[in-house]
C-alpha cells in the first residue's frame, strides 16, 4: 500500500501546512479520497465552535473495518496485521496476516450479531491486551456498534458509573488478565460492578487466565462457545454495516477537571481519516515496518495508534500484553530485537522508569531495527530524552515528541521523524490542518513567538470530539466556553522564537500521573467518601517518575485517631472507588485547608507546600484563617 498524502521533505510539510489552512477543505478531501467509501459525502466540513456542531464529510457513508481489514485482503491478504507478544516470555507469541485478522474480526460480528447487538449499541470492553481485546474492537466497528473501552485498572465502582452512562447493556470480558507477575481477575470485578448495572443482558467471555470465576445463567456466555456456533452455523463474511460519516464509532471516558469522567464521542469518517494521516506521517511509516506502541487499548493512543490508524494504513502492529520491567527492565529491548520492531511509541514515565535501571538490561541488546522513536502523554524532560535518543535510538533514529489529547482522536503537535526538526522537549510545530493559538487569561490570542499562553485551537480537524455522550452541553462548557469560538485543551504553552511549542503542561485541576489522566475532584471525592474524612484537597506536585505524584490533604474526624490506619484505608477507598492509578502518594492530614473568604480552596498554595517551595507561598493575606499555612508546613516536616 502506498500513501499519497505521505509528507516526504520538510518543504513538504510547509507547502502542505500553508494549504491546509489556506484551502482546508480541498485539502482533507484529497485525503479521504484514498479512503474505501460506500456513499461519497455531500459536504467536507460544517461547523460552528458555539454550539458546538461539527461535521466532516456529512451524507459520505463507510465503515472503517473495511478500510482497516478489507480493502487489504486484495494485494496483502498475507501480510502482518498483527503481532501479539504474551506476557510470560515462554508463551509463544502470535502472529495475524490481514486474512486472519479479516476471518476472526468477521466470525466475532457474528458472534455480536447472534447475541442481539445492533447498530448504535453500546458495547463495554474490559479485557487484558490480548489480541480478542483487538478483535471486539473491530467487531463492534463492523455491525455499527459504539464500543467504551475501559482500561484494566479501573474499579467496579469506576466500571458501573461508566456502564451507566453509556446504558452500555452488553460487555466483552476476560477471566483474567497478565500484568508481570500478577493476575488481574477481570471477570470478578465486572461482577461487582453489575450489581448496579440490571440493564446489562449480556456478558461475553473470554478465557485467558483460568482464573475461577461465576458465570451466571441467561446472562454470561463463553466466547468460545459463541464461536463455535458460528462455525457451526457456516457464518463467515459478516457484511460491513454501513455507517454514516458522523455516526458514533466510540465512546472513551476520560477525567476533567469538575465532575466525574466524561465519555467523549468520536465518530467513524473523520477519526479514521485523521488517525490514519497522522500515523503514517508523524512516523513516516513504510510498508513492512514493526510498529510497536505501549500504550493500553484502553487509552486513546491506543485506539488511534495500535487499533485503528495502523490497521487502515496495512501496517504491522505490535501488541504487548506485559509491564515493560517484567521478568527484567529489558523485556522492551528482547521484544525490540525478536521482532525486528522499527517504530517504538511510548510513555515518558516508561522511559524514565527504565532509565532508573541503568544500562546493564540493555547490555546484549542490538536494537538495530529501530528507524523511529516515540513519546506521548506528558512532557518529557530533557535527560529522558538524551537517555532515549543517546541509548535507544544510538543517534540514529529521530524522535518524535506528540502532543494531543483523548479529544483531539489523533496527533495535533509533533515533528515529523526524520522530516521536521526535533527539540528535547518540544512537540514542535503544529501537523497541516492544525491551527494552534496562545491565549492569556482574557482569551486574547498572542501573536508573536517567544511567549506563553493557553493553549487552544481555532479551526476545526477531522479527528476532533463532537460530543460528551448524553450530555452535549458538557461538551460546550468544558471545551469551547472558556474562550470565545476556540477549542480549549486545558494545557499551558510556550512558544520559542522560531514557533515550536512545548506543552508546560495542565493549568485546570487535573492530573497527570504516569501519563494518565486523573480529575482532583474525582480522587477528593473517593476521598470524602471515606466516613472518617471531614475534607480534603488534592494536588499535584513532581515525580521523577511518574511525571507527577499524588499528594492529598486531608482533615479527619477526631474520632478516628489512628492516622497510620486511616492512611491506608483512604488509600484503600480511592483504589476501590476509581482504581488503584488514582492513589495518592502522600496522604497528610491537617486540621484545616487554605479557603479564601468565599469558602474556595487556594490550592496554588497547596501545589507548592507539596512542592517543598515554601518560600513560593505568594500573598496568603487574602485567606480565611492565614495561620493554616503554618500548621500544615508544620505538619509536613
Ligand atoms: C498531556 C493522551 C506534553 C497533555 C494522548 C494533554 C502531553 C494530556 C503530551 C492528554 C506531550 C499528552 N507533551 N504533554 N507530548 N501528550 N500530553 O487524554 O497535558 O490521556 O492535555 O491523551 O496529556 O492526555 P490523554
Amino acid at each position: 500500500m502506498s500513501y499519497p498524502f505521505q509528507i516526504k521533505s520538510e518543504a513538504a510539510y510547509h507547502q502542505a501546512y500553508q494549504q491546509s489552512v489556506a484551502h482546508p477543505e480541498q485539502f482533507w478531501e484529497a485525503i479521504a479520497q484514498t479512503f474505501q467509501w460506500q456513499k461519497k459525502w455531500d459536504q467536507v466540513l460544517e461547523w460552528n465552535f458555539k454550539e458546538p456542531r461539527i461535521s466532516w464529510f456529512k451524507g459520505g457513508q463507510l465503515n472503517i473495518t473495511e478500510n482497516c481489514l478489507d480493502r487489504h485482503l486484495a494485494e496483502d491478504a498475507n501480510s502482518l496485521a498483527m503481532i501479539f507478544e504474551p506476557n510470560d516470555v515462554t508463551t509463544p507469541a502470535q502472529q495475524f496476516t490481514y486474512q486472519e485478522l479479516f476471518d476472526k474480526v468477521n466470525q466475532f460480528a457474528w458472534v455480536l450479531h447472534n447475541n442481539g447487538v445492533k447498530k448504535g449499541d453500546r458495547v463495554c470492553l474490559y479485557m487484558g491486551m490480548i489480541p480478542a481485546l483487538a478483535i471486539a474492537t473491530l467487531a463492534c466497528a463492523r455491525i455499527g456498534a459504539i464500543h467504551s473501552v475501559i482500561f484494566g485498572g479501573f474499579s467496579a465502582q469506576s466500571i458501573a458509573d461508566r456502564l451507566q452512562d453509556a446504558q452500555a447493556a452488553f460487555i466483552i470480558t476476560c477471566d483474567g488478565a497478565h500484568r508481570g507477575n500478577k493476575t488481574i481477575d477481570l471477570k470478578n470485578v465486572i461482577d461487582d460492578a453489575l450489581v448496579q448495572c440490571p440493564f446489562v443482558q449480556r456478558v461475553i467471555v473470554y478465557m485467558h487466565t483460568q482464573t475461577p470465576i461465576s458465570m451466571k445463567k441467561d446472562r454470561d456466555v463463553w466466547w468460545e462457545d459463541e464461536v463455535q456456533k458460528v462455525i457451526a452455523a457456516q457464518q463467515t463474511f459478516f457484511p460491513a454495516v454501513a455507517m454514516d460519516a458522523e455516526d458514533p464509532l466510540f465512546i472513551l471516558y476520560t477525567s476533567g477537571s469538575t465532575g466525574k469522567p466524561k465519555g467523549v464521542v468520536h465518530t467513524v469518517g473523520g477519526y479514521m481519516v485523521y488517525a490514519t494521516y497522522t500515523f503514517v506521517n508523524v512516523f513516516q511509516y513504510q510498508k513492512g515496518d514493526v510498529h510497536f506502541c505501549t500504550a493500553d487499548i484502553g487509552w486513546i493512543t491506543g485506539h488511534s495508534y495500535i487499533v485503528y490508524g495502523p490497521l487502515c494504513a496495512g501496517a504491522t502492529t505490535l501488541l504487548f500484553e506485559g509491564i515493560p520491567t517484567w521478568p527484567n527492565a529489558g523485556r522492551f529491548w528482547d521484544i525490540v530485537d525478536k521482532h525486528r520492531v522499527a517504530n517504538l511509541y511510548t510513555a515518558p514515565t516508561a522511559i524514565r522508569s527504565l532509565m532508573g535501571f541503568g544500562l546493564a538490561p540493555l547490555e546484549g541488546k542490538e536494537l538495530h531495527s529501530l528507524k523511529v522513536l516515540g513519546t506521548v502523554g506528558e512532557p518529557i524532560n530533557e535527560e529522558a530524552w538524551h537517555w532515549y535518543d543517546e541509548h535507544i535510538g544510538k543517534k540514529q533514529c529521530p524522535i518524535v515528541d506528540t502532543w494531543w489529547q483523548t479529544e483531539t482522536g489523533g496527533i495535533l503537535i509533533s515533528n515529523m521523524a526524520g522530516i521536521t526538526p526535533a527539540k528535547p522537549a518540544y512537540a514542535t510545530l503544529p501537523l497541516p490542518g492544525i491551527q494552534p493559538v496562545l491565549v492569556d487569561e482574557k482569551g486574547t490570542i498572542l501573536e508573536g513567538n517567544a511567549i506563553s499562553g493557553n493553549l487552544c485551537i481555532q479551526f476545526p480537524w477531522p479527528g476532533m470530539l463532537r460530543t460528551t455522550y448524553g450530555d452535549h452541553e458538557r461538551c460546550r462548557t468544558n471545551y469551547f466556553a472558556t474562550y470565545d469560538n476556540l477549542y480549549f485543551t486545558g494545557d499551558g504553552c510556550y512558544r520559542d522564537e522560531q514557533g515550536n511549542y512545548r506543552i508546560t503542561g495542565r493549568v485546570d485541576d487535573v492530573l497527570n500521573v504516569s501519563g494518565h489522566r486523573i480529575g482532583t475532584a474525582e480522587v477528593e471525592n473517593a476521598i470524602n467518601s471515606h466516613t472518617g474524612v471531614v475534607e480534603s484537597a488534592v494536588v499535584g506536585y513532581p515525580h521523577d517518575i511518574k511525571g507527577q505524584g499524588i499528594y492529598a490533604f486531608v482533615i479527619i474526624d477526631s474520632l478516628h485517631g489512628d492516622a497510620q490506619l486511616t492512611q491506608l484505608d483512604i488509600a484503600q477507598t480511592v483504589a476501590r472507588v476509581i482504581g488503584a492509578i488514582a492513589k495518592p502518594d502522600k496522604i497528610q492530614f491537617v486540621h484545616g485547608l487554605p479557603k479564601t473568604r468565599s469558602g474556595k480552596i487556594m490550592r496554588r498554595i497547596l501545589r507548592k507546600i507539596a512542592e517543598g517551595a515554601l518560600d513560593q507561598l505568594g500573598d496568603t493575606s487574602t485567606l480565611l484563617d492565614p495561620s493554616v499555612i503554618a500548621s500544615i508546613v508544620d505538619g509536613k516536616l
